[in-house]
């Protein structure tokens, strides 16, 4: 973003930083936040490893496969730090939370491990380090939401922006390692976060993204614990900086999505529709084993409230296969929502045990890898046949796309996304990024639409 140089008076001033991100989209804005602490230091970011003077793996833990791609990359860096002794290696994130100095004992190149909650220190740890030592800040934080850091926009598109609303999670979903990693919820004040809103749209952006794990449960106190804002008032506050400036919103629990958070999108142009509405699975008895709280007829009454009050929505979906103890008529359950729902996509994921979790203390993972795999498979072509249905259903329509950028293929198209947060692609012309383009849909493949711009309008 404009306005952020780095603190050229530092002693830092020569010192550069390169920072690689894995996980979800709190973990890149979490990047963000870091490279603005730092920069407030003197520190430069690179996109050059062999240019760095600091090197940062900002991690997750969601499944086993993140941590081990984690522990692959690290041992990819022990080139560079023979290359240079004095650079400086630093684990961030959810595996830094969740392993603590047992990181340092497993991978000797490591000299900082800095939890979630703990960046503000980072500066200090690496003066530890400069003065030859290892360093390690895990703490978790009740009240810690870096409200007034202004993030550095790493690799922006200069359209699309992430703003953190709140931190950690207080569901205790028994599959999840979050509430372990990030601790408790908090949420961030709403003038801070409206004024980040207010300072993209002045710097060109054209939307924002609130994120967090649960964003549905946004609630700003007073000091008597009184509710000053909620997420519905929230939205409402970001939708009213501007009516070209897109909002969309990332994660919600499905228990938590209220009516009034339905009734906000109906009634602002700009407040897309579009709601990522993860249940897990379609089985009850699961789902109560995932201690998810509700169970498989209150998310079909839910997602028919969300399309009588927004029939257009676009609905995503998050899917476990093979949950402990599941049967295989529990897991055609999960199957026959899929169909019934016709969620437009979703993110599938094989059932990964991980340690300290509910799941973990109470149930075997029972379910043989095999099964596993193969539910994962069937789930997964049920999805590409629902999306390849709906994208078709677009084609001969009209939708509304803000311009992000080219598409992967071309420099002749431009590449976006519409309401619905479906990718839409289409040639350039005289269109240009950050524009809200009308374009009318040609042909459609399971994952994009393709289309032929119409008109330039001036907001959604
Ligand atoms: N807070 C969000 C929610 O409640 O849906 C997202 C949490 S997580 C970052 C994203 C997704 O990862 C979850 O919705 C779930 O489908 C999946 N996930 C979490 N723990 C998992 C595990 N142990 N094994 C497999 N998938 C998991
Ligand atoms: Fe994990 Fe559940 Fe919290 Fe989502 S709501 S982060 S799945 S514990
Ligand atoms: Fe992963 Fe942590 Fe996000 S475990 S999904 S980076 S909150």
């Amino acid at each position: 973003m404009k306005g952020i140089t780095a603190n050229t008076d530092s002693p830092n001033a020569q010192r550069k930083l390169y920072i690689e991100t894995y996980g979800c989209a709190m973990n890149l804005a979490d990047s963000e936040v870091v490279a603005s602490i730092l920069s407030d230091k003197g520190f430069q970011t690179t996109n050059l490893i062999e240019q760095a003077d600091v090197v940062f793996i900002n991690t997750c833990s969601i499944r086993d496969n993140a941590e081990s791609h984690v522990w692959g990359r690290l041992k990819e860096f022990k080139p560079h730090k023979r290359k240079n002794p004095k650079l400086i290696i630093g684990v961030l994130g959810c595996m830094a939370e969740r392993l603590k100095n047992d990181l340092l004992e497993k991978e000797q190149i490591i000299d900082i491990v800095v939890g979630p909650d703990a960046y503000r220190d980072i500066p200090r740890l690496i003066e530890q380090v400069d003065e030859g030592g290892k360093a390690v800040n895990v703490l978790l934080s009740r009240e810690e939401t870096y409200a007034e850091i202004t993030p550095v926009r790493l690799s922006s598109n200069g359209v699309t922006a992430f703003i953190s609303i709140m931190r950690g999670c207080n569901n205790m979903c028994s599959f999840c390692v979050v509430p372990f990693t990030r601790g408790r919820e908090r949420s961030r004040p709403s003038a801070s976060i409206v004024k980040e809103a207010t300072e993209l749209y002045q710097a060109g952006y054209k939307e924002v993204t609130l994120l967090g794990q649960n964003v549905d449960s946004y609630n700003e106190t007073n000091e008597a614990g009184e509710t000053l804002c909620n997420f519905a008032g929230l939205l409402k506050q970001v939708a009213n900086i501007a009516p070209d400036l897109r909002v969309r919103f990332s994660s919600s629990h499905p228990k938590d999505i209220t009516d009034e958070v339905l009734f906000a999108i109906q009634a602002y142009p700009n407040i897309c529709n579009y709601i990522h509405f993860p249940i897990q699975s379609g089985n009850s008895r699961v789902l109560n084993l995932m201690n998810r709280t509700y169970d498989r007829e209150w998310l079909l009454q839910r997602i028919a409230r969300i399309r009588e009050i927004i029939p257009n929505c676009g609905i995503s979906t998050d899917i476990i296969a093979g949950f402990c103890s599941e049967t295989e008529a529990e897991h055609l359950d999960t199957v026959s929502m899929m169909q019934d729902m016709q969620f437009n996509f979703a993110f599938m994921y094989a059932y990964s045990e991980r340690e300290g979790t509910l799941a973990q203390r109470r149930y075997a993972d029972d379910v043989p890898a095999a099964d596993k795999s193969r539910r994962l498979a069937e789930i997964i072509s049920t999805q590409q046949k629902n999306s390849v249905y709906l994208n078709q259903q677009e084609i001969g329509k009209i939708h509304t796309v803000l311009a992000e950028g080219f598409s992967k293929r071309s420099d002749q198209d431009l590449r976006g996304r519409n309401d619905q947060n479906i990718i839409v692609i289409f040639p350039k012309e005289q269109y240009q990024k950050g524009q809200y383009v009308r374009v009318q849909i040609i042909s459609a493949t399971q994952t994009t639409l393709i289309g032929k711009a119409i008109e330039q309008i001036s907001q959604p």
